[in-house]
């Protein structure tokens, strides 16, 4: 069988390889977080592809998998509190998180990306009946949210892991409030759960290791997790993660003096709900 080439991805798809090799490396190097993903450890096998280009990288290593964990747990109760919910992935990458947590067959489940990391997701992940790719490069938020099946009064998640500081922040904001619309629109609850990054993230986004390595930078800032409800009207703020503070001494350490000197986080991950209609 051919071997599906990563080796000439766009600019900002080519960032999938840096979470990539966090879940394939993370039992050897980070085994006190109990994290295993068999999938991407057969996926990076199957392309050919050695997770030493970022391993060295423990601040973005631990990190990827903090905060995949943290959004695994999210989804786990949401599919447990909703079986028969809607759960969307913008900007999955590579991850396959249905099979890594059991996703039962009674959740519809979309992945959202480019139309050449769909290409290659068909070509590695196997087929589940609940399970779909959706391409959206191309098209406006408001085009492509009006897709999915948003049915009335069924409950929605959407996701953004490692996404957000990648898009125009008109952009951002205009995905936002298409979410917001189509969850009202339909009076269905709305759980929107990613990680943001600080302007000081953004501007010194090319000093981050594992980005230096790929041609991408970070876009789209934000100052605090209070800042994407006001995008959204009726947003409620759930939980606020402090990855930063997991993910070795050097990233704690930066964490916290951003902290002392600004007042903010310098990195967030946030769950919000859209319960109110009105
Ligand atoms: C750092 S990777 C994270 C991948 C995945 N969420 C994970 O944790 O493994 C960023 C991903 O976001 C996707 N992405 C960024 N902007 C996007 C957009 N406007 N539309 C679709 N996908 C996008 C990229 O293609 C890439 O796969």
């Amino acid at each position: 069988m051919d071997r599906p080439d990563v080796t000439n991805l766009g600019v900002v798809p080519e960032t999938l390889l840096i979470p990539l090799a966090a879940r394939m490396i993370a039992p050897e190097r980070h085994p006190d977080l109990g994290f295993r993903d068999v999938e991407a450890e057969r996926i990076g096998a199957r392309i050919g592809f050695d997770p030493g280009r970022f391993a060295d990288d423990t601040g973005s290593m631990r990190g990827s998998v903090v905060r995949a964990s943290w959004f695994d747990q999210i989804v786990s109760a949401f599919v447990a509190a909703h079986p028969g919910g809607l759960c969307v992935s913008i900007g999955s990458g590579l991850d396959d998180r249905p099979a890594r947590i059991g996703l039962p067959e009674s959740i519809t489940w979309i992945d959202a990306e480019f139309a050449e990391v769909v290409r290659l997701r068909e070509m590695l992940i196997a087929p589940r009946p609940n399970v779909r790719d959706l391409t959206i490069d191309g098209l406006e938020p408001g085009a492509w949210v009006n897709k999915l099946p948003w049915d009335a009064r069924r409950p929605a998640l959407v996701l953004g892991e490692g996404v957000t500081m990648y898009l125009a922040p008109a952009d951002g904001q205009a995905l936002f409030r298409s979410l917001g619309e189509a969850a009202r629109v339909r009076s269905a609850s709305l759980d929107l759960v990613a990680d943001f990054a600080s302007p000081f993230m953004v501007r010194h986004s090319r000093r981050n290791p594992s980005l230096a390595k790929t041609r991408a930078s970070f876009t789209w800032a934000l100052r605090r997790s209070q800042d994407v409800a006001t995008i959204v009207p009726g947003l409620s703020l759930v939980e606020e993660a402090d990855i930063a503070r997991r993910c070795g001494a050097l990233s704690w350490t930066v964490s916290r003096v951003h902290r002392l000197i600004t007042g903010r986080a310098i990195y967030f991950a946030a769950h919000y709900r859209l319960t109110d209609f009105h």
